[in-house]
């Protein structure tokens, strides 16, 4: 037959001061399957029960020496889990009734009827039972929350960072076909992030933001260098041409599962709040949230530094332009709180980028 810890007899512990009880309630565990310890008062309980640490205890509330509460409160204090059944006189209800808010897990009345103690002992073994395989089913199931929880996050990391290198590599991709504008990308991100969380948005819709605003020019890929690098000013033909650079930046990005979010600044990176801008004349806050920001920020960093037709401008003066345009070019709510950032900050993202 197979031997485990199953096949062990349950041990209990009877504390009882009366001799007769204590040796009649020792004999019908016993003869039940239990291992019965006897002990004539709480201080020797104690000590047994230190030493046995047995599952279940019996106890008499009056007793010599140490009563059944004081035995009950330094039994629970050794294991918390232990099964206490308190045995107690007509009188003593209200002791017994205490000893429950101490944690004993059933009272007895004497004289014991031992069908009656038999019952309560099963029902308190197997609340305690209950109680640690609870226990332990938490702590298996919060270790393996936080292991797979740790998996995926170094695994999310390292695909982030995957995202980021690509996306970055694009955009000074982009920077370096678009003439002039050098690290642009690098800066309304900066500028971008810093006004997007001023005001108020918050993940996922802030990387969108921030992607869409990184790569708001993609669709420059799909125009001709002719176009694109032209020296001169473009003819209103050739303007025609270069204004797809919106649409197509939303179609490339609508075959990269991990870029969707990017889409909507993308593709509406030109509108205006007046419903003047390209591809579609949305107005207001038909236009995108992120798209809105791109232009202010865009805007500012075209003022801000050197290009080929035109000498950068002070920030200040800049933000004065960007406030004048509040309401025609510009959402009036963003220009507000683009207005309150610190200067010294958008400074910092300028000298960054130039460096
Ligand atoms: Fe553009």
């Amino acid at each position: 037959m197979e031997e485990g810890p199953a096949e062990r007899p349950v041990e209990v512990l009877i504390v009882e001061d009366d001799p007769p009880i204590r040796q009649v309630l020792s004999e019908l565990f016993s003869g039940i399957g239990y291992r019965s310890f006897a002990a004539e008062h709480g201080q020797e309980g104690l000590e047994v029960f230190r030493a046995r640490r047995p599952p279940l205890v019996v106890t008499d509330l009056k007793m010599p020496v140490m009563d059944g509460v004081e035995l009950l409160r330094g039994a629970k204090a050794l294991d918390p889990d232990v099964a206490v059944v308190v045995l107690t006189g007509f009188g003593d209800v209200k002791t017994a009734i205490e000893s429950l808010k101490l944690g004993a897990a059933d009272y007895i009345l004497k004289p014991v009827n031992f069908d009656e103690l038999r019952i309560a002992a099963e029902r308190a073994l197997e609340r305690r039972r209950l109680t640690i395989e609870n226990r332990e089913h938490q702590a298996t199931l919060e270790q393996r929350v936080e292991e797979q929880t740790w998996q995926l996050s170094r695994a999310l990391d390292s695909t982030a960072a995957a995202y980021r290198q690509t996306l970055e590599a694009l955009g000074s991709a982009l920077d370096t076909r678009d003439v002039g504008t050098q690290a642009h990308s690098q800066r309304v991100v900066g500028y971008a992030r810093m006004l997007a969380e001023a005001a108020g948005i918050e993940e996922p819709l802030l990387t969108d933001v921030e992607r869409g605003v990184l790569l708001h020019d993609i669709g420059k890929i799909g125009i001709p260098d002719s176009i694109l690098l032209k020296p001169g000013p473009l003819s209103p033909e050739e303007w025609k041409v270069m204004r797809t650079h919106a649409e197509l930046g939303g179609q490339l990005l609508s075959r990269i599962e991990f870029l969707k979010g990017a889409i909507p600044v993308v593709l509406h990176h030109h509108e205006r709040w007046d419903g003047t801008g390209y591809p579609m004349g949305l107005k207001g806050e038909e236009i995108p949230l992120g798209a809105r920001i791109f232009a202010i920020v865009d805007a500012f960093d075209a003022m801000t530094v050197d290009r080929p037709y035109s000498k950068a401008i002070s920030p200040q003066v800049a933000l004065e332009e960007i406030k004048r345009s509040a309401g025609t070019h510009f959402d009036p709510r963003l220009v507000e709180v683009f207005l309150s950032l610190p200067l010294e900050r958008l400074e910092e993202i300028r000298r960054k980028s130039l460096e």
